[in-house]
């Protein structure tokens, strides 16, 4: 009660009373008319086609005389020498033989689905090709063609290619539109963009009025978006019977997508590929001559011995997912095998990605193999990065002069990303690190090399604890068999699985549709915003809806954190956060960040918790790293805090040129930093446009109130909290769902011998053997009565209810009416903003 008398004093009511006067006013220019979003969108460049109307004659003359014009340019293009080069490339492509039949197929109906080989021209082509019978037609003008790719990096890439392709710059006929950026001009017939802007662009425009054309491309990933979007374009489709829909994937599960949209036609483009060999563990093993060494500690034990009891501990886990590749390796004797490779086989690790195996066979064909690039696939951003820490060590993967050493992620900048493109000097060999986005989406052409680790990081999520992990997985054959094509590009490859072929045997078919292994809170407030009826009633006409009890659990969240209110409508605050391009609890963070004035510290948090841990942990300089991490926590019992120091302390090293050597020196990534740095950019300008933050320049008034950070930090992780209670010896901790659980070992608090807070708030929990907290905050009683949650329309009741699970301490009456009223005051606030 102490706590929660200063923090209203101290705090609160300043900040409430200085700015609510001029906030409200901002707020209510901003969400006048209730519609908050189109500022928004609108100024996310996803304005209006300039179309043809009654009025606008003049309007359509122009737009008509300029189509003319380009297609003028166009045939100039194509008579040049270099416009004749790329047109014979184009006409080599294997989409090319089917121009015709995929033109009339889709002049004939209003969806169509077309798969085929990666490489064999669907992304760059086929819009093109569209685009080209517009033009032919009446100089394009009618035509608006958009394509949907899953990522930035590729609607940012194939956009390029294409320009090039027609011998234009970006911007003219063919332009992109990624999250914050994008390239289009009035003469943009063609655009690329992400699932998520197209899906932003429907919450303005219901009917996508004046588009003629939707693409939606790699919709084989069944990504939540790509589902999710489906089931949008299908209910619209009836509504807008000229619009045309073109659904392109890489594998062949063609049916799936034709019968969802009643037996739409399906048309397979024949590739070609050059052969590519497989090598598995057993055969590196063998050809290498390399050995895997015991990767538990306990070297006395002879090999048989540990085998038999890496089995033992294979057959008590029970991972869903890994359960069938688990089973295999137990029923595994690799009896077959040399003595010297079985011995290896048998020490093989399948929980770790086995970062020297990936260099001795980085090493291997660098000295013995023929020229060519190699494609590593890892599965996340931190393995990239260690492995990339790891190589540039190494005397030879680290020359630059022999060894082009680049990685390669969704989220990085453009200048890097072309670098991976583009050919490398005579006599260097390029070597590209990658997640499982080059499986499919972005198109290397000179890998001759691929090394697959065998996993992809991807989210499950257990809807009966409500529990999502984050963990790497096996990936399905259809991966296996995609990541190995890579290598075949432009002569016969080599593909290395750095895993037994026993392993791949046991993999599923297909990936789970990440609709059903995700979380679906933003989902479901996307399906609000768009104002798309019942939730439940909506995801059950997705291809493969989602268990009801993940949309459940999703609604109730969503309720608990103020964004719905009891109907199941959307609050104002889950308007905002609609509309903020984070998790729900990352965007309540910068809400709250917003309106309590400590904006600064709040915004590194978020980035750093939505791009990835800025703090290094290579596998075998663990403590080292670990203490450096330390001193970044002033035993203020905080990762959160850590690295608000951690990246602050970077922002004054760069300043004194000293950058570089700070990050070495303190186990820091230098490039994840730089993306919090532009994340950071991109979220003022985000809550800007929602109206949140006034000016853009003046940030430097915000609070660095260590509480006050605190209890934003509860404010959007709640209800990811667990209770502490310090032992003698140590800490017992617990959740409401998993009971113990244990802080893994990079947080600070996992030095501590007592944890001097009743509650700790965490991002994220991975469920390995134990359930393992991987950042932590400690935070107040009364932080937690205060920030924790939202009290319903349902009243105190409900949200005492909810506290009483997690808060022991029962409150006096009088003390529950002050809670009360601070409590709906706080509410009220964040939801009028
Ligand atoms: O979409 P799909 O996988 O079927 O192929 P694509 O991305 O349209 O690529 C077709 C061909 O264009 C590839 O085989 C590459 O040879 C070439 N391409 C390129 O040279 N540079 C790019 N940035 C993209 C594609
Ligand atoms: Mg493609």
């Amino acid at each position: 009660p102490m706590g929660l008398q200063r923090m209203v004093d101290s705090h609160l009511r300043a900040h409430f009373s200085r700015k609510a006067v001029n906030k409200d006013s901002f707020a209510r220019d901003a969400f006048s008319m209730s519609n908050a979003g189109q500022s928004l969108l609108i100024d996310e460049g996803f304005d209006e086609q300039e179309e043809p109307s009654t009025q606008s004659v003049i309007a359509e003359r122009i737009r008509r005389r300029r189509s003319l014009h380009m297609r003028n340019k166009q045939l100039d293009w194509q008579e040049s020498p270099e416009g004749q080069k790329m047109l014979e490339f184009r006409k080599s492509l294997p989409s090319y033989k089917e121009r015709d039949t995929l033109l009339n197929a889709i002049s004939q109906h209003q969806v169509v689905v077309v798969s085929g080989e990666t490489g064999c021209g669907k992304t760059t082509q086929l819009p093109q090709y569209i685009l080209e019978s517009e033009i032919e037609a009446d100089g394009g003008a009618a035509c608006s063609i958009i394509c949907t790719q899953p990522r930035r990096i590729s609607a940012m890439a194939v956009a390029e290619r294409v320009a090039a392709e027609r011998g234009e710059k970006i911007g003219e006929s063919v332009g992109y539109k990624v999250r914050l950026e994008g390239m289009k001009g009035r003469d943009t017939r063609l655009l690329f963009c992400t699932t998520g802007i197209l899906l932003r662009r429907l919450l303005v425009d219901r009917n996508l009025k004046g588009t003629t054309h939707v693409i939606v491309d790699e919709i084989h990933e069944r990504g939540m978006n790509e589902d999710f979007l489906l089931i949008v374009l299908k209910d619209l489709l009836p509504r807008r019977p000229e619009l045309r829909l073109i659904l392109m994937s890489a594998t062949l599960n063609a049916e799936l997508f034709s019968s969802y949209f009643g037996g739409a036609p399906m048309i397979h483009i024949p590739g070609f590929t050059y052969p590519v060999r497989s090598h598995f563990l057993e055969n590196i093993l063998e050809m290498t001559g390399y050995r895997l060494t015991p990767y538990n500690q306990i070297d006395n034990y002879g090999q048989e011995k540990m085998w038999k009891m890496q089995k033992q501990a294979l057959r008590k886990r029970k991972t869903q997912i890994a359960s069938a590749v688990e089973e295999a390796l137990v029923a595994a004797d690799f009896k077959d095998y040399s003595p010297r490779v079985r011995d290896s086989l048998m020490c093989w690790n399948p929980d770790s990605i086995g970062f020297n195996l990936i260099e001795h066979v980085l090493c291997h064909i660098c000295r013995k193999e023929r020229p060519g690039a190699v494609l590593v696939f890892m599965t996340g951003w931190d393995d990239i990065n260690s492995l990339k820490d790891q190589l540039q060590a190494h005397p030879l993967l680290g020359d630059p002069s022999r060894v082009l050493l680049l990685a390669c992620h969704g989220s990085m900048p453009s200048a890097e990303q072309k670098l991976i493109f583009d050919k490398p000097e005579d006599g260097v060999r390029k070597i590209v690190l990658a997640t499982n986005m080059a499986e499919t989406s972005i198109t290397i052409n000179d890998v001759v090399f691929v090394v697959d680790c065998g996993k992809a990081k991807e989210t499950s999520y257990d809807a009966l604890n409500n529990t999502p992990c984050l963990l790497p997985s096996w990936i399905s054959k259809a991966s296996a068999r995609q990541r190995k094509g890579r290598a075949g590009r432009v002569q016969p490859g080599e593909c290395y699985h750095l895993y037994p072929r026993c392993v791949h045997d046991a993999f599923a078919d297909y990936q789970l549709p990440e609709l059903l292994r995700t979380p679906l809170q933003s989902l479901c407030l996307q399906i609000k915003s768009l104002q798309l009826g019942s939730i439940s009633e909506f995801l059950s006409k997705a291809l493969q809806a989602p268990e009801p009890l993940s949309v459940q659990n999703a609604i109730e969240y969503l309720k608990m954190i103020g964004a719905l209110d009891e109907r199941e409508n959307l609050t104002l605050l889950g308007r905002n956060l609609s509309m903020l391009p984070v998790e729900p609890k990352l965007g309540k963070m910068l809400i709250f960040g917003a309106i309590f004035n400590c904006l600064d510290p709040v915004m590194t948090i978020v980035a750093g918790l939505s791009v990835r841990d800025p703090f290094l942990m290579p596998f075998d300089k663990k403590d080292l790293a670990e203490s450096a991490k330390a001193q970044f926590s002033a035993r203020d019992f905080s990762d959160h805090l850590a690295l608000v120091r951690a990246f602050e302390g970077w922002k004054d090293a760069e300043r004194g040129q000293s950058g570089y050597e700070y990050c070495w020196r303190n186990f820091l990534s230098v490039q994840t930093l730089k993306a919090i740095d532009s994340l950071r950019k991109q979220f003022l300008y985000l809550l800007k446009d929602v109206g949140l933050v006034e000016n853009i320049e003046s940030c430097n008034g915000w609070s660095r109130d260590e509480h006050l950070i605190r209890a934003v930090i509860c404010a959007g992780l709640f209800p990811g909290i667990c209770s502490v209670v310090n032992k003698e010896k140590s800490i017992s901790l617990k959740t409401m769902e998993d009971g113990a659980v244990l802080l893994h070992s990079s947080s600070v608090n996992a030095q501590e011998t007592k944890i001097p807070f009743p509650w700790i708030v965490f991002n994220e929990k991975m469920k390995v053997n134990s359930v393992f907290l991987r950042d932590s905050t400690g935070v107040s009683d009364s932080v937690v009565l205060l920030f924790g949650g939202h009290i319903s329309r349902g009243g105190l009741d409900g949200h005492m209810k909810m506290l009483s699970g997690y808060l022991e301490f029962f409150m006096k009456p009088e003390l529950a009416a002050t809670y009360l009223s601070m409590k709906r005051e706080l509410d009220e606030l964040v939801q009028r903003k």
